[in-house]
């Protein structure tokens, strides 16, 4: 039986908390999931069109910064667990406007975890990401621990930095009940087109070059939104309060590796690729100690070649799902 029964997912229409919120229905038969949204440039309905009609699955577009919208929420579901991943994700918008950032992944998560305590919220978990630890050397054997220091260099991490601040400062000053995961880098079906695997899934499929920032060595830590969505339900059962999670495979590739792994898949000229200026503030790479989620019985069960295998072909026959945002997207050029 699931600790839990009124969870509340918040950017419930994106990449993973959709994967999310399809995960808990799918797995426990008690549990009502209600998902608020703004619905931002990539916040999407249809990544959750499969569950909108299961009477225990409800919507309601709301910015997590809305304290009487929020508080209106968790009353009227009796909300008592929120998983918090709304945020603005982008580390190419965060060079643009980088105040967005601010607003929601530090106001608004301030505003949330507010209206958690006033409602008297029995778990707030909060999805934080590997890139608050700042970069490790391309061959450092070293690897984020839970309690390494935070070194934030761009307005993205920065913004998840603090936000991870504000939710420990309500755990040690208000006792409100947190947990926190600090995630790799996802992969999976319905990312949005502005993130590394769809930008050269979808380049590779129209057969134009796939876009190689100039540090083609930097690498990355990849974990399927499955594996992460699996973690994260564990963390809620077994997790202590107040604790932090790493959440990692241990598993990496660097960027021309990924442009070959998916240009081999759709099994076009592994010459299909051109180099374009690194992002400013392009981290060189992050690599998580994941033992003490390990320690509570989950592993990672997708291995790459076939969650990336699966993640490319499903892109190749949606395109109705990814052709109207690239519009959107910021990193589509
Ligand atoms: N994608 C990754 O690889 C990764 C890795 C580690 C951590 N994370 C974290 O996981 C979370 C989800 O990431 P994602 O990749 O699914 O992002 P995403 O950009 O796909 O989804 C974010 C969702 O939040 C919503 N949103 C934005 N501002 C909001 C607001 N003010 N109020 C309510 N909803 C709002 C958006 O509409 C969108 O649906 C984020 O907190 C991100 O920092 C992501």
């Amino acid at each position: 039986m699931h600790p839990y029964s009124n969870i509340l997912v918040t950017g419930g229409a994106g990449f993973i908390g959709s994967h999310f919120i399809r995960f808990l229905l799918s797995t426990y038969p008690h549990i009502t999931v209600v998902n608020v949204d703004l619905l931002t440039y990539c916040g999407n309905l249809e990544n959750v069109k499969d569950v909108s009609n299961d009477p225990r699955y409800h919507f309601r577009k709301a910015d997590i910064g809305d304290l009487e919208a929020m508080e209106k929420i968790l009353t009227e579901f009796c909300i008592d667990c929120i998983v918090n991943f709304a945020a603005e994700s982008d580390n190419n918008k965060a060079v643009l406007s980088p105040l967005d950032f601010v607003k929601t992944n530090v106001l608004g998560t301030a505003t949330l975890l507010s209206a958690a305590r006033k409602t008297s919220v029995k778990r707030f978990h909060h999805i934080s990401t590997c890139e608050v630890f700042g970069e490790l050397p391309l061959t450092s054997p070293e690897r984020f621990v839970e309690e390494s220091p935070y070194r934030p260099r761009t307005p993205y991490n920065a913004s998840k930095a603090s936000s991870d601040l504000f939710v420990k400062s309500y755990y040690h000053t208000f006792g409100l009940p947190v947990t926190i995961s600090y995630s790799a880098n996802n992969y999976g079906t319905h990312q949005f087109p502005e993130k590394v695997i769809p930008v050269f899934t979808l380049k590779a499929l129209k057969n134009e070059p796939l876009p190689l920032f100039a540090s083609t060595g930097h690498k990355r830590e990849w974990i399927h939104v499955l594996d992460h969505s699996k973690a994260i339900d564990l963390i809620l059962q077994k997790g202590v309060i107040g604790e932090s999670y790493n959440i990692g495979t241990g598993f990496e590739k660097t960027i021309s590796e990924i442009a070959a792994d998916i240009l081999g898949i759709l099994h076009k000229p592994k010459s299909m690729t051109t180099i374009v200026p690194d992002r400013l503030g392009h981290d060189s790479r992050y690599l998580l100690d994941s033992s003490k989620v390990r320690a509570l019985g989950w592993k990672p069960e997708i291995v790459w070649e076939k969650g990336l295998a699966e993640t490319v072909e499903w892109y190749a026959k949606n395109a109705q799902w990814w052709e109207p945002l690239l519009a959107r997207s910021h990193s589509w050029k």
